[in-house]
């Protein structure tokens, strides 16, 4: 397939470094745009791929148009790419916050995949959530599928309300992540650990526990009674949580990305 990235920064690096790994494009056929002479030159360089900063140009003869840029971007973007469409490409938005109804309007155009990705697609383990038009076809919706699936799970939902709420969860769900990971490796500092340490055993846990729960099948309220016995360290630590309303707290914090990523849509 033939593929355009409008916007080389991190998230379309992370998604034309996937597409060239699992050879779904070849670097001939691809295309990106970018202001950044900078990101235009890496790219090349490291990619082989066709450079330009030339937004309609990159996107002639096309079978995909990813648009990959911020989305206080988006309205040049669209006024640029408007009349150099052609019915039968498909336009891929990663832009969060970014309605298929406000493409559809900009662009004049119908076959839109809307997808939210998340950070660690940079290393093969994203979480897309996406949905597409009525007018995408099933083979665009397989290419879709193929682009997203390189970066790591993918996700298809029929409902796009689905994707402010994968926003709040999947979308900025690295973000809380990051700051659990901070917060233990600053209290494992506090309680004597050297900060080396301190971080290999956080990291390490964390990840070992996302690979435990994934393998075993157990639900997380299961494995963490089974970790847990009456009176011992981890019953010592779980009950300060709780006094601390930690359940209550994810809760507000992830309905607060919630309602922005509504907002950031309307
Ligand atoms: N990063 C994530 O984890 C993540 C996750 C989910 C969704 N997304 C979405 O992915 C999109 C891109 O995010 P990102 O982190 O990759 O941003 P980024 O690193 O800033 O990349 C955007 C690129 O687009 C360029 N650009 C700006 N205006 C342009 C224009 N008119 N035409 C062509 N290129 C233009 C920027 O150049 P300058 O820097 O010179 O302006 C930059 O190189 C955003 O809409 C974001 O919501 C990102």
């Amino acid at each position: 397939m033939k593929i355009a990235f409008i916007g080389g920064g991190n998230m379309g690096e992370a998604m034309l470094a996937a597409v060239l790994a699992r050879a779904l494009a070849q670097p001939e056929s691809i295309s990106v745009s970018d202001v950044s002479h900078k990101r235009l030159e890496h790219l090349k360089k490291q990619y082989s791929v066709t450079v330009t900063p030339d937004n309609p140009e990159a996107i002639s003869d096309k079978d995909i148009i990813i648009l990959a840029v911020k989305p206080q971007n988006l309205a040049e973007v669209m006024a640029e790419l408007k009349d150099n469409l052609n019915p039968a490409q498909l336009i891929l938005s990663i832009i969060a916050g970014a309605k298929i109804s406000t493409i559809f309007l900009g662009l004049t155009h119908n076959a839109v995949v809307r997808a939210m990705p998340n950070a660690p697609a940079r290393v093969g383990e994203g979480m897309s959530v996406w949905t597409a038009t009525s007018d995408v076809t099933d083979q665009q919706k397989q290419a879709a599928k193929s682009i997203l699936g390189a970066m790591g799970r993918e996700l298809y939902v029929d409902d796009e309300a689905y994707l402010d709420m994968a926003t709040a969860i999947s979308g900025s769900g690295p973000a809380y992540f990051f700051l659990m990971v901070e917060a233990l490796v600053d209290a494992a500092i506090e309680i004597g650990l050297p900060r080396e340490m301190a971080q290999e055993l956080v990291l390490q846990t964390m990840l070992g526990s996302g690979k435990f729960i994934r393998q075993s099948g157990a639900s997380p309220a299961e494995l963490r009674r089974k970790v847990t016995s009456p009176g011992g360290t981890t019953a010592a630590a779980l009950a300060q949580f709780e006094k601390g309303g930690f359940g209550g707290l994810v809760r507000r914090a992830v309905k607060a990305a919630y309602e922005r990523a509504k907002e950031l849509g309307k």
